[in-house]
């Protein structure tokens, strides 16, 4: 099989495209003929090493794919946190999840982990209240696109503010549902944050960045507001008081989607049944932001720290 390789960590330049050896299927796992390769911006921290968990080289990079199962050739989406920049793949099969006449590949994919992040976020983590405010930051790219469509049909929320560092991404974010879009940079963030909101503190802020833009959602937070972080793209670590979160009765809540493995049935499946009912019924439309040959793994990389996509990034591995 063709896949994108590093044996080393560092730079777009790490991933190699490779010939290797077709993978095998051990028990309960699946083959699957893979279509698309996922991007996720956590690909950018897995090649240099930095993410959540420590990797092992060498090391095949990607977390998700669309495909065909071997054994039954239905279309497939699977979560596999390694191995997806390939165009074979054998997955457990609890991983994986059939994907419905009438949805593409690519929108599957897109629903898949970003997808499913946003509706976590929503319903598992800020548990958003009708009528509630809720910030999306980074707003137009992938999870952010997805987590302001889905703020009002998902949660009943009220207000959606988008954040974006560019112009045509701020245009973007207002396209997907928010009802204004500011620039997410950390200076004085608090302060537009409220003036966003006519005034009044936010209810509930995704943040994905940490560091400064993380400090000052905070203290944008209404009494009983949620916090709910779910990345740190500024790999700068923030410190939270619990006299500040007990003086102001605010959360701040942690989600990694990769715990939801624990009762897939529950956390991956049936969320997921639910997304891609809600795109047949028109409530969401993922956004396809690109689609790089498999070669190109690193161009397509350097879209996402570039801070230039909007919406979901793609490999197709038989380019
Ligand atoms: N916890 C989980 O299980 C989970 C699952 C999926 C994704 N995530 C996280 O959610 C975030 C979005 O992921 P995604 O795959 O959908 O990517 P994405 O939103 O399509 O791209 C990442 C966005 O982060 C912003 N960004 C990039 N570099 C930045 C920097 N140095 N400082 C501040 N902002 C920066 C950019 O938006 P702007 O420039 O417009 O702000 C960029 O578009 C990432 O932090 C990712 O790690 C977490």
């Amino acid at each position: 099989m063709r896949a994108i390789q590093q044996t080393e960590f560092g730079g777009p330049e790490v991933l190699e495209l490779v010939e290797l050896a077709d993978p095998v299927a051990g028990p309960g796992e699946v083959l699957v003929d893979v279509t698309y390769a996922g991007l996720n911006f956590a690909d950018t921290h897995t090649r240099q090493n930095e993410y959540v968990h420590q990797d092992d080289l060498p090391l095949i990079p990607g977390a998700e794919v669309a495909g065909v199962r071997r054994d039954t050739g239905e279309r497939v989406v699977a979560l596999c946190q390694r191995g997806g920049y390939a165009t074979q793949i054998a997955v457990e099969e609890k991983r994986l999840a059939p994907i419905p006449d009438g949805l593409s590949d690519q929108a599957a994919l897109a629903l898949q982990i970003q997808g499913l992040t946003a509706w976590h976020l929503h319903r598992t983590c800020a548990h958003v209240a009708p009528g509630e405010t809720v910030v999306v930051h980074s707003g137009a790219g992938g999870v952010g696109s997805l987590a302001v469509q889905l703020a009002r049909p998902l949660a009943g929320a009220g207000r959606v503010i988008a954040t974006a560092s560019s112009e045509a991404r701020r245009e973007a974010a207002i396209g997907f549902g928010a009802d204004v879009a500011i620039d997410g940079d950390g200076e004085r963030l608090t302060e537009r944050l409220v003036e966003a909101n006519e005034g009044r503190e936010v209810d509930v802020v995704f943040d994905m960045a940490g560091g400064e833009q993380f400090d000052q959602s905070l203290r944008a937070l209404a009494p009983f507001g949620r916090i709910v972080v779910c990345g740190i793209s500024t790999k700068q670590a923030n410190t939270v008081r619990t006299g500040h979160l007990l003086r102001n009765s605010r959360s701040v809540i942690g989600f990694w989607l990769f715990h939801c493995l624990n009762d897939p049935e529950r956390m991956l499946r049936a969320p997921l049944v639910d997304l891609f009912e809600r795109a047949a019924r028109g409530e969401v439309e993922p956004a396809i932001g690109g689609t790089w040959p498999l070669a190109e793994a690193g161009a397509a990389q350097e879209e996402l720290s570039g801070r230039r996509n909007t919406g979901k990034l793609f490999l197709d591995v038989n380019a």
